[in-house]
């Protein structure tokens, strides 16, 4: 029992040092594999080493062919995912990690050790048997809200669920919340046999909430609401941490839950919206949104080769990487065109906007992959100082982060949302393969500036096309 309690303290020491190390791009591979290790030892550990009333665990079998099944469909499932649907594999693993905090109470209920007669209206529950009820409660709800959110998260990724909202819904989902909350509670202080039907009522209840609860939020929205998922994931894993008395998996949980709710509130302050409004706002859903309705005159164009010969002949370049270069997948391409900028001298950066794309860390981890070393990468703040004595700015499917109606138009949605000031820059060449809004579903002055040319086309052919022009020069 004291070597258990040994490895479970390692394993906590890596889970934080993992969390850290995942800050950085740097060191955000070498994070992973050191919680995963820590995780490793922890569930080595309690196979062998775990005790409750003198007997070990003995179902050998059963668990190791379902670590291996389970790490087989998530290695393949990790390999094989795209860049671009990394967010709905996030949500599949979260939505189980939900189920297995469900199925914990669930399985711990039948063990509850109560011992009334039938009918008989009295707690009866052994000592501590309240608090224990309480946090399997708790784990239940927490956990199985978490994994129907999650599925309903993923099916809305991948067009599988199409948006579905209705009158009174918001209405509906919070008296629901309540109708859980109260037979929950109800049951914590009158269990007895005869009611233990309530406890699959809020079971039922609950994944019935986690539908409903992501239901009418707009597709674009599902990475804060995975992340508030995940938050709530770790807090149904800490109740089975509480539970089981396991330190391992209460510091897990207390990790995912915290961690999760960080990264929601620093999502929805990236784009300047409350959690509310993510939750129940019609933000990038169908709905149209407003703001005010300027007339843009006429936009123009550049040729390619004067987009190729304007960026050679540069002193500075800056790249905005936005969601339309993950769609095209053009990350290896755009890498390209910076060494054959550099290698005639130019100086190329690339400005990162910490909500570019659809989920954090995208843009990030997308040029990590075409190894575009993490120096060139600028941050917001420090990109914004740079655009002044930038020559030439080349936005890449980039659209909401330049968008200077976040800076000037109070009646924009997303007015207040800091961006990339890309117009300070002396020359702006935007691709796009059309003048349709990004996911604000709002239009973009800057297309429309003295400054500002559109080249249009898809951005990898674009990428392809310049590469081949500079190089002809
Ligand atoms: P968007 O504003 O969505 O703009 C992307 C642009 O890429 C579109 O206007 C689209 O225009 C263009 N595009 C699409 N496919 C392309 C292709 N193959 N080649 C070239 N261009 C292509 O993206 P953004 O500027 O990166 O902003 C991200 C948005 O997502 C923000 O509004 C942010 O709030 C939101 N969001 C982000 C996150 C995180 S954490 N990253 C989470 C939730 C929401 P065309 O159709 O004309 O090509």
């Amino acid at each position: 029992m004291q070597l258990l309690a040994v490895i479970y303290i390692i394993a906590a020491v890596t889970f934080i040092l993992g969390l850290k190390m995942l800050s950085h791009p740097a060191t955000a591979r070498k994070g992973n594999l050191i919680a995963a290790a820590g995780m490793a030892i922890a569930i080595i550990g309690t196979i062998f080493l775990y005790e409750h009333d003198g007997r070990n665990l003995h179902n050998y079998t059963w668990m190791f062919a379902a670590i291996i099944i389970g790490s087989a469909i998530g290695t393949l499932a990790a390999k094989k995912v795209k860049m671009t649907a990394m967010p709905e594999m996030v949500s599949l693993f979260n939505g189980m990690g939900g189920a297995c905090a469900a199925l914990i109470s669930i399985s711990e209920f039948q063990d509850i050790g109560i011992e009334a007669a039938p009918g008989l209206h009295i707690n009866i529950l052994p000592e501590g048997g309240q608090s224990r009820l309480l946090i399997i409660l708790l784990g239940l709800i927490i956990g199985s809200v978490s994994f129907a959110g999650s599925i309903i998260a993923w099916g809305k990724l991948n067009s599988r669920i199409k948006d579905f909202a209705f009158k009174g819904q918001h209405l509906l989902n919070i008296l629901l919340l309540i109708a859980i909350l109260f037979v929950a509670a109800y049951l914590v202080f009158n269990i007895n046999d005869g009611n233990f039907y309530l406890f699959y009522f809020v079971f039922a209840a609950s994944l019935l909430y986690g539908i409903l609860f992501v239901f009418p939020i707009g597709g674009a929205d599902m990475p804060v609401v995975i992340s508030l998922l995940n938050s709530f994931t770790g807090v149904a894993a800490a109740c089975g941490g509480f539970l089981y008395d396991n330190k391992a998996m209460l510091t897990g949980g207390i990790l995912v839950g915290s961690a999760g709710t960080l990264l929601t509130v620093l999502m929805c302050k990236a784009m300047n919206r409350s959690l509310t409004n993510v939750l129940i706002g019609s933000f990038g859903a169908s709905a149209a949104t407003t703001g005010t309705k300027k007339e843009h005159g006429a936009y123009k164009e550049i040729s390619l080769s004067d987009a190729a010969m304007v960026m050679a002949y540069a002193h500075k370049v800056m790249i905005v990487p936005g969601y339309g270069l993950a769609v095209a997948q053009a990350q290896h391409a755009c890498h390209d065109l910076e060494k054959l900028l550099a290698e005639k001298g130019v100086d190329v950066k690339y400005a990162i906007h910490p909500v570019a794309g659809r989920m954090p860390g995208h843009m990030n981890v997308l040029l990590a992959e075409a190894d575009v070393s993490y120096d060139n990468l600028l941050e917001m703040e420090e990109a914004n100082e740079e655009f002044s004595s930038t020559d030439v700015v080349l936005v890449l499917g980039a659209n909401d982060v330049v968008n200077p109606a976040a800076k000037n138009d109070p009646a924009s949605p997303i007015y207040g949302m800091p961006i990339l000031e890309v117009e300070l820059a002396k020359t702006c060449i935007v691709n796009k393969r059309s003048m349709k809004p990004g996911y604000a579903g709002i239009e973009n002055d800057l297309f429309f500036r003295p400054k500002t040319s559109m080249l249009f086309g898809d951005a990898k052919k674009v990428l392809q096309d310049l590469i081949g022009e500079i190089k002809n020069m």
